[in-house]
């Protein structure tokens, strides 16, 4: 499978990339940057740094740095440290940046293969809104969007409505999941993600298993349970990012409904991601999800980094 991931590193997208670059079946060949869990600049040196510890060095290609029309909410230095790691200080990146924006990256690779590129985006929708708006095809033109994103039929993770990517940018999910053409869009959202719960004991295991990769995520992942931890009194964190690149590869893990969407813009419910009847675009939304089968796979590709 040839990948493309969309990210806001991140705790859980450094999670999902060592998932995404350790598994056989995936080629994952380029990064796109978001704003979200951190700046824009964070985001794309985080992802930068990544490529080089894992020795993926992956193309990075920096995206927008702020949501479609509402003010940018602060990054979430309390969920995943003050630049995206935790308490961790990464060096400065070995390489550059590429030079061409996101959406035009994104547009362009779906043009040339089309039909070939999986889109895994586990930040903010506006990068995938520009594509959308730049080329009507450009879902078409993909083998799949599969999406982190929307609460819908439980609560949010920045309220009682709305989960984070799709708080941080409405009006970008609202175009995305609205999408013209038939390109197959997947959901991942807190339906699904907040099943699945990962031990401090499990972080153990993966920097025995694999010190380079396993123990950076053990260090990152300290800070990231220390949040879950107010919230539910146990030292754990949940796997949302890695369930939408896992979803990419193993559909079969999810339970999803075929249905239209909206997400809200404005007012008391802003991000929240509610059913849409009345035809048109269809998307399929994971509504249930195997989670021992899932956590399974995560550990067991993830244990294949150095
Ligand atoms: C999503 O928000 C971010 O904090 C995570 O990286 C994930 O993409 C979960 O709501
Ligand atoms: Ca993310």
């Amino acid at each position: 499978m040839k990948l493309i991931i969309d990210t806001d590193p991140g705790v859980d997208d450094a999670m999902a990339y060592f998932y995404a670059h350790a598994h056989p079946k995936i080629d994952l060949f380029a990064l796109t940057t978001i704003f979200g869990n951190v700046t824009i600049e964070d985001a794309t040196r985080n992802a930068l740094w990544l490529g080089d510890l894992s020795g993926g060095k992956q193309p990075v290609y920096q995206g927008q740095a702020a949501p479609l029309a509402i003010p940018p909410n602060p990054p979430a230095d309390f969920v995943h440290g003050k630049h995206g790691f935790g308490d961790y200080e990464i060096g400065a990146p070995l390489r550059e940046r590429e030079a061409e924006d996101a959406s035009d990256f994104l547009v362009r690779a779906a043009r040339e293969a089309p039909g070939e590129i999986t889109l895994c985006a586990i930040g903010p929708l506006t990068n995938v809104a520009r594509a959308i708006e730049k080329d009507a095809d450009f879902v078409s033109n993909l083998a799949q969007l599969v999406i982190m994103g929307g609460a819908l039929d439980v609560a949010g993770n920045v309220g009682p409505y709305a989960e984070a990517n799709f708080w941080n940018d409405p009006h970008a999910a609202d175009i995305v999941v609205n999408a013209p053409g038939a390109g197959r869009i997947v959901i991942v959202g807190l339906d699904v993600t907040s099943q699945i719960e990962f031990l401090a004991s499990d972080f153990d295991a993966l920097a025995e298993t694999s010190p380079v990769a396993g123990g950076f995520l053990r260090q990152i992942g300290q800070f990231y349970m220390e949040f879950y931890k107010q919230k539910t009194g146990r030292l754990s964190c949940h796997l949302h990012d890695p369930s939408a690149v896992i979803a990419c590869l193993e559909p079969d893990l999810m339970d999803m409904e075929e249905t239209g969407l909206g997400v809200v813009t404005e007012g008391e419910e802003i991000g929240d991601l509610v059913r849409r009847t009345g035809g048109g675009r269809q998307c399929f939304v994971c509504v249930d999800v195997q989670v021992d089968a899932l956590l399974d796979t995560f550990k067991r590709i993830v244990a294949l980094n150095p």
